[in-house]
């Protein structure tokens, strides 16, 4: 396997992290995950303008212009022949010596890879669980940051129930996924959490809300509570790797008679209309 590292493309084990890098140790940067579809990477434009936003948040210039890092991820998605998987990306405040302030003249270390293609379609078609969780994190989780700890716990959490994730709840709202962005069918009309900085802004949730524009189907990016999510008619998450997945249990409570409901399957069908067209029309540029 073949890695991006600042300017270039090195093999996998000629790939080293220096124990200074402040991405090792204290989660200074910042990254996304794309995926890539028969080998066009699906709304690269949008994940690495969210890239530049997160770095500026935290107050990091990224040394190299977006048009030639996306040439520099074309470059690697070829030399590793990808067809289908995904690029994981990051990008670190850079390497010195401890502390937790920093000099602006240090260089940011970017490293990108290829991960590896994981079906999600048997999970699609049946529906996957979820648990709630507490939202104890950070108020500043519209940055995709490198700090996931808390993210993490409770995914693990997710997991060791039998889970695929946890929905997090912070007052009584239902904010997102411990790694995607929740919604809800309510009589007929889909509600998500507004884009602050509670959540991150997921590019697939950008790109259902604009699929559902242009058909002119019914949402309201409005909090709803925990009360909502659990007498919802239909509840499912987007993310880059499930795109539009159906959950069908909530803290062992069945939702739409334990399978997808149907307006979770017309979501699912228009928004792989829409990968498949955008990926064929890149393909014949
Ligand atoms: N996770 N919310 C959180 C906290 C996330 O970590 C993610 C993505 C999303 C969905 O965003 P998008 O649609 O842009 O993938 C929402 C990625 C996939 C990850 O960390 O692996």
């Amino acid at each position: 396997m073949k890695v991006l590292v600042n300017d270039e493309i090195l093999d996998r084990n000629q790939a080293k992290v220096d124990i200074e890098d402040r991405g090792y140790q204290f989660g200074d940067g910042v990254y996304e995950v794309i995926n890539l579809y028969n080998g066009v990477p699906f709304t690269l434009k949008e994940h690495i303008s969210r890239l530049y936003r997160s770095a500026n948040e935290i107050g990091m210039k990224i040394y190299v212009e977006p048009e030639q890092l996306c040439k520099r991820l074309l470059d690697l998605i070829n030399v590793n022949n990808m067809k289908d998987g995904g690029l994981y990306l990051q990008i670190t405040r850079g390497v010195s010596h401890r502390a937790h302030q920093y000099e602006d003249s240090i260089k940011p270390r970017l490293v990108a890879y290829p991960l590896p293609y994981k079906s999600v379609q048997t999970a699609q078609s049946a529906g996957v669980e979820a648990i709630t969780a507490d939202d104890l994190r950070w108020l500043r989780c519209d940055i995709k940051s490198l700090n996931l700890l808390y993210n993490i716990m409770v995914k693990q959490k997710a997991h060791e129930a039998g889970a695929f994730e946890a929905i997090l709840i912070r007052d009584g709202v239902v904010t997102e996924g411990s790694s995607s962005n929740i919604f809800i069918v309510k009589g007929g009309i889909l509600f998500t959490h507004p884009a602050t900085n509670k959540i991150l802004n997921g590019i697939t949730r950008t790109k259902l809300l604009e699929i559902l524009d242009k058909h002119g189907w019914q949402y309201k990016t409005e909090p709803f509570t925990k009360e909502a999510l659990m007498e919802a008619d239909e509840v499912f998450l987007t993310s880059t790797t499930s795109e539009v997945m159906p959950i069908t249990n909530i803290d062992g409570v069945t939702f739409s008679h334990g399978k997808p409901g149907p307006y979770t399957q017309k979501f699912q069908d228009a928004f792989r209309n829409v990968v498949n067209s955008e990926v064929g029309s890149a393909k014949k540029a």
